[in-house]
């Protein structure tokens, strides 16, 4: 069975550009480039739920320039290439703390995210100034202000970024790192993980169905066991 929900730290836009001697920020724009794709194959192959890993709340350490550059690039992707995705049916929703955006940006975010709204394909997360401890921190403070003393699982699930989303059945992380970098640490409990050494702006549609194939092989047991057949 392909995964209902795919999730992916796209890593690897910065040393892409750096092989080819080209800026960091060369790099972010063909990653733009690959999530269009990406997005698309994902919408095409019936999956329901895509998870992109776009900003964390670390990343905030780099150099300006590089901050300013993807926020350029956010911009763009927010305003022009959103409809195109839209007309296929795509559902965007951000995850994340957007008060840290400047006012244009959530502007944008607001405009697409209601523009999408109705649409009933894939539905589109990206993960924007996101972390996962300031996640379940907000959700435990929010659950505070409401009175909810004792959440139940299902209760802190229901006051995550992802609320009403199941939990992702594939987490992909690119250009071979081994972390997962403060992503979805809630949702991510029983997620099958695949690494590819591939950098995220050479990410291709084939290599999204290859890492559906390889989960579609593995065994989940989610702690039981599998009963031999007679
Ligand atoms: C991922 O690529 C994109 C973001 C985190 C915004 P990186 O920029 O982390 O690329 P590397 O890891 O330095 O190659
Ligand atoms: C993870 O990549 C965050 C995103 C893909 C947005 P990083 O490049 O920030 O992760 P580290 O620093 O290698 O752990
Ligand atoms: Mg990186």
């Amino acid at each position: 069975m392909i995964p209902v929900h795919v999730a992916i730290i796209m890593d690897g836009n910065g040393r892409w550009a750096k092989k080819k001697s080209l800026p960091r920020t060369f790099g972010h724009r063909q990653g733009v480039k690959t999530v269009k794709k990406i997005v698309k194959a994902a919408n095409s192959l019936g999956i329901k739920v895509l998870t992109l890993y776009a900003f964390s709340t670390e990343n905030w350490k780099r150099p300006e320039n590089e901050i300013k550059a993807l926020m350029v690039l956010l911009k763009y992707f927010l305003s022009k290439e959103i409809d195109e995705l839209s007309r296929e049916g795509v559902k965007l929703r951000i995850l994340g703390d957007l008060s840290k955006f400047s006012k244009d940006i959530k502007i944008e975010i607001d405009k697409a995210c209601k523009r999408t709204c109705n649409n009933t394909g894939l539905e589109l997360n990206i993960a924007l100034n996101y972390g996962a401890r300031q996640e379940i921190l907000q959700a435990f403070e929010e659950m505070l202000k409401q009175g909810i003393k004792k959440p139940t699982e299902a209760t802190l699930s229901s006051f995550l970024y992802t609320a009403g989303q199941p939990d992702p059945d594939l987490l992909i992380r690119t250009s071979g790192e081994f972390r997962i970098s403060n992503f979805l640490l809630w949702q991510i409990a029983y997620s099958e993980i695949y690494i590819v050494d591939k950098l995220w702006p050479d990410f291709t549609a084939q290599d999204l169905e290859n890492a559906i194939k390889n989960f579609e092989n593995r065994q989940r047991r989610f702690g039981g066991i599998v009963l031999e057949k007679q």
